[in-house]
């Protein structure tokens, strides 16, 4: 199966960047967002984010322009009828994936592939949602979607070669590398990544480190990016937190207990750069 036309469900941060790299791929793409207010939000976000390609020198202002019109808003589900791929990219909650999955099920042409961007929820359990589970399967893309190269494709055990195919195909068209791995939370980089994470938590917690100096570590002894800090902030610590929550309730491992400073991050508003202060403010 050859994919031309791309549903997007979504137009958050992860959404809006799945929706920039596949119009600026040359795929049409319908994004459909709750309400017009996040709507445009989003795509606000998504012509930001090609203007700063343009800016330096990653885009042409031609090809931005023919990305833009490849991009189609809604705020009606039905308008995915006739994609050939849909990715969910909503929040994180089971019960909101399984109704969506439920409904794009009835609504989608029955050899639309089913896709969720999830960091963490379980795609099997996605996919009992639906008859088709055979054509379900993870996409999950990196922050920021448009910069970063890596694809984690999710196979569950019921996830058919055909529809693997067609994302490998998929993410190669998109330009990305991609690894496979198996429905586990986390699945390949958040397991490694959350246990990272929340272990600078509690260095810093326990005193160990001022924040700048955790992160100054990690950048110029592991030459990384961004310090762990930095970076919590910037991927979220509600999502930090939502992660680790449900990686230790499926594995109980004591690796994945969040310290009970980002807990009380979480709970105060602090939740990084989205809500203007983390770890440092913005
Ligand atoms: N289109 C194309 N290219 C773009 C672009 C766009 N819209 N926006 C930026 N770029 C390019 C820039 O031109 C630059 O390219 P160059 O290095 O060739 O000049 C590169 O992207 C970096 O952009 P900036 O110069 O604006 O920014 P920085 O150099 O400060 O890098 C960063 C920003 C890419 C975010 C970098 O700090 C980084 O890689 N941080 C780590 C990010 C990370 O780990 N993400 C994964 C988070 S985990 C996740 O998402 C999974 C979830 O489940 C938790």
């Amino acid at each position: 199966m050859t994919i031309e036309k791309v549903g997007v469900v979504g137009c958050g941060l992860m959404g809006s960047g799945i929706v920039e790299t596949c119009a600026r791929a040359g795929y049409t793409v319908v994004v459909r967002e709750i309400d017009t207010a996040c709507l445009q939000k989003g795509l606000d976000r998504v012509t930001k984010s090609m203007h700063k390609g343009v800016s330096r020198g990653k885009l042409d202002q031609e090809d931005m322009d023919a990305a833009l019109a490849c991009v189609q808003g809604t705020t009606d589900l039905t308008a995915l009828a006739d994609v050939d791929l849909v990715i969910e990219a909503a929040i994180e909650n089971m019960a909101l994936k399984q109704q969506l999955f439920g409904q794009l099920d009835q609504i989608c042409k029955p050899e639309t592939i089913l896709a969720s961007n999830t960091s963490s929820l379980c795609i099997t359990e996605i996919a009992s949602a639906t008859r088709r589970p055979d054509q379900v399967l993870g996409l999950h893309f990196f922050n920021p979607v448009p910069v970063m190269p890596l694809l984690e494709i999710v196979r569950t055990f019921q996830t058919s070669e055909e529809t693997l195919e067609t994302a490998r195909a998929f993410g190669e068209s998109l330009g990305k590398q991609m690894v496979l791995a198996r429905d586990m939370p986390g699945f390949i980089v958040n397991r490694l990544l959350i246990p990272y994470l929340l272990d600078a938590v509690a260095m810093l917690q326990n005193g160990l480190a001022s924040r700048e100096d955790i992160d100054t570590a990690v950048k110029l002894g592991l030459n990384h990016p961004m310090g762990p800090l930095t970076l919590s902030d910037f991927i979220g610590l509600d999502t930090i937190l939502f992660i680790a929550d449900a990686m230790y309730k499926e594995f109980r491992d004591p690796r994945f207990v969040a310290p009970p400073l980002l807990r009380q991050m979480v709970l105060a508003g602090h939740l990084g750069r989205k809500s203007g202060r983390g770890f440092y403010d913005y």
